[in-house]
């Protein structure tokens, strides 16, 4: 071997030495690299899974109280709801451009509203002027009105008389932005009012004027009897018609003082279980054979209760409104055609009855004037027929009111508390 060979040979060596420490040296570096990363990882890691369990737990707990917040919304506008809903009294909320916001059931039935009736404007949905002017005056002066009484037109609803409060609603920053009204139905109370004020004063009636129709009667008696003393053929026939006249004049006073005492004595019930049904069915063959001859009929519809009542003063003021039906029907020469149309109301009790006629009908502006004792139409009429029979029926706490007929003519509506 040259000494150049053994040079290149020790060369290598020292080259492959070298190359071995540099492989060495690597590979304990990768070794702790690797290490290095194992042990970092898991540390790491954990932090991160914390921090992720963390926001998904707050994540779910805010969502948990989104769904309490909504359900406990959801549940107390179901209850303020039911409320709104439940309440007897009316309720309406109107806004400042005039929208109905709220109507409740109760509010609709006593202003007559189907529920199906769409809102809208109040001036439109309650089409009532004085129910309107009370909210007009609320919003106009921003300030309540308390208990006003607001009196409807009867047709269109069983409700007359309401009773209203009206608040003007404020924002927090005390801005009008509507009113709230409250209204209650006091058709009942004021008819009671009327029904005592009616007893009160036909009881006053009775007591002052009783007395004296009763002597005028005996006077009248008189007179009557000495006209019939006189012996028309012994008497010149010149004076024979004043007799006659006497005589008549006596009988028709004597017939229009009976009746008004008749009405004006101290109302005395014999209350007994009066069958209505059976009360104008007796009414009504009374008045048949006439009805009959004129070409028209009379009949009996619907149901009829019962009431606790004076059954002899009943048929009296059935009579008296079948008279009146024929009498009308006849003077306008109609057929008449007479029906006693009942039903029974059971939420308030009442039995309502009306006699329904097709005669000319009783003109809107004497609706209420007919029942007044002395006022009539007819040339031989007393005028007490149906005050006679608005003192029965207020005996019995009940109501009575003349409107018009589907047949064309009179209709007299009897409202009686049904027998317990
Ligand atoms: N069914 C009816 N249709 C039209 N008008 C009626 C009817 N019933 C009553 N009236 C009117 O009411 C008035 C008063 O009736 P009411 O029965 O009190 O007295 P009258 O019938 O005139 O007299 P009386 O009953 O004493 O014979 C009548 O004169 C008539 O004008
Ligand atoms: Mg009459």
């Amino acid at each position: 071997m040259t000494p150049t060979a053994y040079s290149f040979l020790g060369l290598t060596a020292i080259v492959a030495g070298l190359v071995g420490v540099l492989v060495f040296a690597m590979l304990r570096f990768a070794a702790a690299a690797r290490d290095t990363r194992r042990q970092l990882s898991p540390a790491g890691g954990g932090d991160t899974a914390i921090l992720t369990a963390a926001l998904h737990e707050a994540v779910a707990k805010l969502k948990a109280q989104e769904r309490a917040t909504a359900a406990r919304a959801e549940a107390s506008e179901r209850l303020s709801g039911e409320i709104i809903a439940s309440l007897t009294a009316g309720l309406l909320v109107v806004g400042l451009d005039g929208d109905v916001r709220i109507l409740n059931r109760a509010g609709r039935r006593m202003l007559g509203l189907a529920e199906s009736t769409p809102l809208g404007d109040y001036r439109q949905v309650l089409g009532e002027p004085t129910l309107i002017q009370v909210i007009d005056e609320c919003l106009a002066r921003r300030q309540a009105i308390v208990r006003r009484e607001v009196g409807l037109p009867q047709a269109r609803h069983d409700t007359s008389h309401l009773g209203v409060t009206v608040s003007p609603l404020f924002d927090e920053r005390g801005e009008l932005h509507g009113a709230i009204c409250l209204f209650s139905d006091l058709t009942a109370v004021k008819s009671l009012e009327q029904q005592l004020r009616l007893k009160d004063s036909l009881a006053t009636v009775g007591e002052l004027t009783a007395g004296i129709a009763h002597e005028f009667r005996n006077g009248l008696a008189t007179i009557h009897g000495y006209s019939k003393l006189f012996d028309l053929n012994a008497i010149p026939e010149a004076y024979r018609p004043y007799v006659e006249g006497i005589r008549a004049e006596a009988e028709s006073l004597g017939q229009v003082v009976t009746n008004f005492l008749n009405f004006a004595r101290p109302a005395e019930l014999t209350l007994s279980r009066v069958d209505l049904r059976a009360i104008c069915e007796r009414a009504a063959d009374e008045v048949r054979a006439d009805v009959r001859a004129l070409g028209g009929d009379v009949e009996l519809r619907g149901d009829f209760g019962a009431v606790d009542g004076d059954e002899v003063l009943l048929r009296q003021a059935f009579s008296n409104l079948l008279r009146n039906a024929v009498e009308a029907c006849a003077a306008a020469s109609k057929p008449p055609r007479v029906v006693i149309q009942s039903g029974i109301d059971r939420v308030q009790n009442m039995s309502r009855i009306a006699v329904e006629d097709s005669g000319p009908g009783i003109p809107a502006s004497a609706r209420e004037r007919v029942f007044r004792p002395f006022f009539t139409t007819k040339r031989s009429g007393t005028g007490l027929g149906l005050a006679l029979v608005q003192k029965i029926v207020v005996f019995h706490n009940g109501r009575i009111i003349a409107g018009s007929s589907p047949l064309g003519g009179a209709s007299l509506q009897i409202t009686l508390p049904l027998a317990s």
